[in-house]
């Protein structure tokens, strides 16, 4: 079990380093002028918020104590504003973040849960390591065009509150990731 707590620990703190992060590339992209660009961080970066809460949630169900994230969260925000540089490098930054959770961190650690028998931790996993892919695509779709030169609409984003997906335009009928219906859907 403990290497179950371990890997939720580690998640919460790749979580809030990747919320943090993406909040300075949404500055960022308003400094220069791409607010849409902006805004697919924002909403990318509440979902990571979505993905701390449930990890936070697995980790006092399993260890059946309330979780205080302070005792052991750390965000090196020096290093990570280091980090930010033009808007086209601070996506390719982020997609190399997201594939990196979805095909090592995540993977390993719904691995682990499995070996250990956890319901609770796979779920929270599962979740975030679907919801990662989608957020990889996204960043990738904004990069090609941002790369192509063209124009970004203005489009409205849903983020699901169960399991962080984020959506374009329109909130679907059922989340494709936690089955949860529409109204689980908040318009960003
Ligand atoms: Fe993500
Ligand atoms: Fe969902």
């Amino acid at each position: 079990m403990s290497i179950i707590v371990e890997n939720l620990k580690q998640a919460i703190i790749g979580e809030s380093n990747a919320k943090y992060k993406y909040e300075q590339f949404a500055n960022k992209a308003d400094e220069e002028n791409l607010p849409e660009i902006a805004h697919l961080f924002r909403a990318i970066s509440s979902a990571e918020t979505i993905h701390i809460k449930n990890h936070t949630k697995a980790l006092s169900v399993i260890t059946t104590s309330e979780v205080n994230v302070n005792d052991f969260l750390t965000i090196n925000k020096e290093k990570l504003n280091n980090q930010v540089k033009d808007t086209k490098n601070n996506l390719l930054n982020a997609i190399e973040g997201e594939i990196y959770e979805t095909k090592k961190m995540y993977k390993k650690f719904i691995k682990n849960s499995e070996k250990e028998g956890n319901n609770v931790s796979e779920l929270t996993f599962t979740l975030a390591r679907k919801a990662e892919k989608i957020h990889a695509y996204l960043f990738n779709k904004y990069l090609k065009l941002l790369t192509a030169e063209k124009p970004i609409q203005k489009v409205k984003l849903y983020v699901c509150q169960i399991c962080g997906n984020v959506e374009l335009e329109g909130a679907p009928q059922k989340c494709p990731i936690c089955e949860h219906s529409q109204k689980f859907f908040n318009e960003f």
